[in-house]
């Protein structure tokens, strides 16, 4: 967050009772390493990390994930699930309709794409096909079994889409273009984590959170392609697991099961 801004940070999550501590940052290499070294000195849950920017920042499968200053949203928060291990993919859930929320609060219509992707449309109409939406945030879950994970939220929020680098041209999504006006960072912030503190909480205490996933999911249903190491698989997105998978119906009739992490979806 802006220096100018960090007191309204702070008074903010001052008011979200199950936020400890929160770390503030103008630019860090990525906020995940951060949390993830205040975990393994033993930090209690509910840190959250935030950055204005970032030197280094990860995405998923080793990708990076571009952070510019001033115009993003780079949080990575610290937690120790009491839930079974099995449960812990279930995080990503979490993060994913947390995020959903915090975008929501700024008058912008929001999704997921499966397995971590935050997705907007282009236009503030929830009616345009999925396959138009853009992909304005990511999720980066990396846990440290079985002590703590670290859940990593990076935000597309008022970076000008035309100032992205031509390889993310065509996919990236940005808040502000959508809505057409830059919108306040610490609103979007607000929502999200006032929205993953409540969902959290009550998760760990056993609540599931798979049925409300998989509402926000803008493409089950549709047919989509899967991009494994192993090659293409294309079919109709049936329906998602507790363990974050998804179940593919193959042409054949026959259905696949592909695990969250190891591929990639597009849509035809
Ligand atoms: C993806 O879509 O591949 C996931 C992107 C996750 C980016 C966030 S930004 C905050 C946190 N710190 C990182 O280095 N990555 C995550």
């Amino acid at each position: 967050m802006m220096k100018e801004n960090s007191a309204a940070v702070l008074r903010m999550a001052g008011k979200i009772p199950w936020i400890r501590d929160l770390y503030l940052y103008e630019e860090v290499d990525s906020t995940n390493d951060v949390a993830r070294d205040l975990g393994e000195r033993g930090a209690p849950e509910g840190i959250v990390v935030l950055a204005d920017a970032q030197r280094a920042g990860r995405g998923r499968a080793g990708r990076s994930w571009w952070t510019p200053p001033g115009m993003a949203l780079a949080v990575s928060i610290l937690v120790r699930p009491r839930r079974p291990l099995k449960d812990w993919p279930q995080l990503m859930m979490i993060a994913g309709l947390a995020a959903v929320e915090g975008i929501e609060r700024v008058d912008c219509p929001a999704g997921l794409k499966w397995p971590n992707d935050i997705m907007i449309p282009p236009r503030p109409n929830r009616e345009m096909p999925a396959i138009a939406w853009r992909k304005a945030g990511g999720i980066l879950v990396e846990s440290v079994l079985p002590a703590f994970a670290v859940v990593g939220i990076g935000m597309n929020v008022n970076i000008p889409t035309e100032m992205a680098p031509s390889e993310l041209a065509e996919i990236m999504g940005s808040i502000c273009d959508t809505v057409g006006r830059p919108v306040s960072r610490l609103e979007v912030l607000e929502g999200l984590l006032q929205a993953f503190a409540d969902l959290y909480t009550k998760w760990n205490e056993g609540m599931s959170v798979l049925e409300r996933w998989a509402a926000r999911l803008i493409m089950l249903g549709q047919h989509v392609q899967i991009h494994t190491p192993g090659g293409i698989q294309e079919g109709i997105a049936e329906s998602v697991s507790a363990e974050g998978g998804l179940w593919l119906r193959l042409p054949d009739g026959r259905r696949e099961y592909f695990v969250a992490g190891d591929v990639s979806l597009r849509w035809m």
